[in-house]
């Protein structure tokens, strides 16, 4: 059997870059961030989902599909499926990183692949809203082989040092990592099908009364 890959060996070199850019502005893109070797299989798995589901937008009772807002389709990773376990492995490593560093408390990772069909796109949004903040840090992983200029698809984000925008083409083995409350973003239409996993670390929001529930 093929030796899986220790997420820790590509993590590593970028620990204190991640927990840094947490700390200060709120935002970094690692290109090259996962070798070929472990998004690759992701990818695969990723375009053989055949049950993917509308995405939407809210929680709980909140929840619904607004096409005018965004047209991906997703799956939630599942700790037991098939390569999803290795990607869910590596974050946690990265949250327990993260708390060491920043002290955040961040609690858990939620993850889902998403399928951008062309014309697909998700208008510009927050992962969380100030005050409800549950989700704290977004990740976006991109899983797409030999993205070339032209197709669409970029990810943009209007962070407080860049309020004009920033555009990052979903090559394959980037990463982007930002805080959910504070860097609106935007995915541009594509123009080719387009894969990515995002996932978000949580804050536990437990009370004295009550028991964070998983969802
Ligand atoms: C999201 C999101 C960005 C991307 O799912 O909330 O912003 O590039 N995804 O896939
Ligand atoms: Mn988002």
């Amino acid at each position: 059997m093929k030796h899986a890959p220790d997420p820790a060996d590509y993590l590593q070199p970028h620990l204190e870059a991640i927990a840094g850019a947490l700390a200060g502005g709120g935002w970094l893109v690692i290109e090259n961030f996962v070798p070929p070797d472990v998004w690759r299989p992701l990818a695969v798995r990723a375009a053989t989902i055949d049950d993917y589901a509308p995405a939407g937008v809210g929680r709980g009772d909140d929840w619904r599909q607004v096409p005018r807002v965004r047209t991906d389709r997703i799956h939630w990773l599942e700790a037991g499926a098939g390569e999803d376990a290795a990607w869910l492995a590596a974050m946690e490593q990265l949250r327990l990183a993260i708390n060491r560093a920043l002290f955040l408390g961040l609690f858990e990772y939620e993850a889902h692949f998403a399928r951008y069909a062309p014309g697909a796109y998700y208008q510009r949004h927050l992962d969380a809203f100030r005050g409800d903040g549950i989700r704290m840090v977004s990740t976006v992983l991109y899983l797409n082989d030999a993205w070339q200029p032209g197709q669409g698809g970029e990810l943009v984000i209007f962070p407080q040092d860049h309020p004009g925008g920033t555009v990052i083409p979903p090559c394959g083995g980037t990463l982007v990592v930002f805080l959910s409350e504070e860097v609106p973003h935007e995915v541009l239409p594509t123009r080719v099908p387009r894969l990515s996993i995002a996932g978000w670390f949580r804050r536990n929001r437990s009370d004295s009364t009550r028991l964070d529930p998983a969802n």
